[in-house]
């Protein structure tokens, strides 16, 4: 008998088992394809090896500016794509020598929630059942496909591809329509805008990068047209062929050739053939409901990550998988939300945490807005020549807080913990004037921008 079963090796899973495994609960982990999950082996990892070396490329054919010039500068996707892959393999190795380490018994296998009796919950893998006291579901995400005419028929030959394909890309697809401006969209517009491809983004509502703040996402799409990115918005798939994508919009009918097309419409929880019907576990709209400790409705049973579909981030699974594990020990946790950073590693960065305008406006918070060109930090000056980047804060007036942060431009993704860590202690404008920011950073730009309230 376990004190665990984890179903699911991605982030929240493999997670929680290293959590579990150290605090002494005998573990069981099981994965049916690779451990690392969606994140260490088509995701996160994966884009951001390829976006780095989109961002070398770029940097040695426009080094001019800098006054360095490269001659002959290519890239080679073949090459990007064995160093991924030998990233992913280290980082997959590193993972699973610590879950040895804390002693984690790891099953390869699809599992199957079978029943709970007497507060053992059973799990079959292969031909095994195991017994455990406690249950954490971790079975992440997957790819939404559509039904647009001709998609399945372009997954099946190869022309369409959802993120787990676009990532092994050996050559660079002449065209390349992306369905959906999201962020996985805007990522692999970034990689092959650079590399070459045309690419075109057809997203179905009036903006790209979903729930961003707009003044920033409207930055971003004025950068990537720049870099000849075609966007089409308010605009509806109605097929896909085998040279085209068609699609509709208040000026008509239209049609784009595409070499490739990328399917990156969002994701939706795993919760089918995984037997939660056996256990009656409670979902809502595809996914699992939990409270703020992880726990479902049956007791013992936890979910964390993608499958409860509230931040579909990897940052976000690993603490929901802490806070879980902590639960089942005894040790008080819980999820705050607030202060969840997102970031799109494009180029250049977006990130942001905390409060939008939109949010603020629907909430009916008394807020004010501070925006200031990224040009007040002198790093970033000395490093973007012609940046457009910005800063965006927004202050709760009432409560004298900053309460949301929104950057584009270079290290926005290092940065942006440091607003996540005002907005988390609810500093306030007058602590926040008195933190020491390294000089020149364009951290720095924090400051800048708190002086301008
Ligand atoms: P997953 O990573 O989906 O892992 C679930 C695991 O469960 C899988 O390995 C699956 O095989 C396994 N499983 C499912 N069912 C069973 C079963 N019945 N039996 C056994 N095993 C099973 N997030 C970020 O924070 N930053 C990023 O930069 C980022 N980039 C991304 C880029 C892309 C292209 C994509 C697609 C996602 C990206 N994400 C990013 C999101 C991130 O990958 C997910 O939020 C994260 O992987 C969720 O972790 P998880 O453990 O909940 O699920
Ligand atoms: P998404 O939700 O970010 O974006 C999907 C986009 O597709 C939306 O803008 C939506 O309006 C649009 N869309 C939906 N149906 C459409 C249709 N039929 N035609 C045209 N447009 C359509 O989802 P995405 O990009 O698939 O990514 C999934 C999730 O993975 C993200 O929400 C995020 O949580 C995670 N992720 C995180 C990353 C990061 O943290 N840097 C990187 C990549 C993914």
């Amino acid at each position: 008998m376990f004190d665990l079963i984890v179903l699911g090796g991605g982030p929240a899973g493999y997670l929680a088992a290293e959590r579990a495994g150290e605090a002494g609960l005998t573990t069981a982990l099981i994965e049916k394809n690779k451990i690392g999950g969606v994140c260490l082996n088509e995701g996160c990892i994966p884009s951001k090896t390829l976006l780095n070396s989109a961002k070398i490329y770029e940097h040695a054919k426009h080094g001019q500016v800098y006054g360095v010039t490269a001659e002959q500068v290519t890239i080679d996707a073949a090459a990007v794509v064995k160093r991924k892959n030998k990233v992913v393999t280290k980082l997959v190795s590193g993972i699973r020598a610590t879950l040895k380490a804390r002693k984690v018994t790891i099953y390869s296998g699809h599992g199957t929630v079978v029943d709970r009796k007497d507060g053992v919950i059973r799990v079959s893998v292969n031909d095994e059942i195991l017994e455990g006291r406690q249950l954490l579901i971790a079975t992440g995400s997957e790819a939404i496909v559509p039904p647009i005419p001709g998609v399945r028929e372009g997954l099946d030959a190869g022309r369409v591809l959802t993120n787990r394909e676009i990532l092994d890309l050996e050559a660079i697809p002449e065209s390349l329509v992306i369905i959906g401006g999201g962020v996985i969209g805007l990522e692999m517009a970034a990689y092959y805008g650079t590399c070459g491809s045309q690419v075109t983004v057809v997203e179905m509502l009036d903006h790209i990068a979903g729930n961003a703040d707009r003044e920033i996402s409207t930055v971003l799409q004025k950068a990537f047209e720049k870099q000849g990115i075609v966007f089409h918005l308010n605009s509806r798939v109605t097929r896909v062929d085998n040279e085209s994508v068609h699609f509709e919009n208040s000026e008509g009918s239209h049609t784009v050739k595409a070499d490739k097309v990328l399917l990156s419409v969002g994701r939706k929880p795993v919760t089918q053939d995984i037997g939660l019907e056996n256990i009656n576990v409670h979902l809502e709209r595809g996914h699992i409901v939990t409270d703020r400790q992880g726990l479902t409705n049956v007791p013992n049973v936890f979910a964390a990550g993608d499958v409860n579909g509230i931040w579909m981030l990897a940052h976000a699974a690993y603490r929901e998988a802490e806070v879980a594990v902590n639960t089942m020990l005894g040790r008080k946790d819980i999820m705050r939300y607030q202060a969840m950073p997102s970031v799109i590693y494009t180029q250049p960065e977006m990130a942001f945490v905390g409060e939008t305008e939109e949010t603020c406006q629907e909430k009916g918070i008394h807020y004010k807005k501070v925006v200031l060109p990224m040009n007040f930090s002198g790093r970033y000056m000395a490093e973007n020549e012609g940046g457009t980047g910005l800063i965006k804060l927004i202050v709760d007036q009432d409560k004298d807080c900053v309460i949301g942060c929104h950057l584009l431009g270079g290290y926005a993704s290092e940065i942006i913990l440091t607003a996540g860590v005002i907005i988390e202690a609810e500093m306030k404008i007058s602590d926040v004037k008195e933190l020491i920011f390294p000089h020149p950073t364009v951290s720095e730009i924090i400051r800048e921008a708190i002086f301008h309230i």
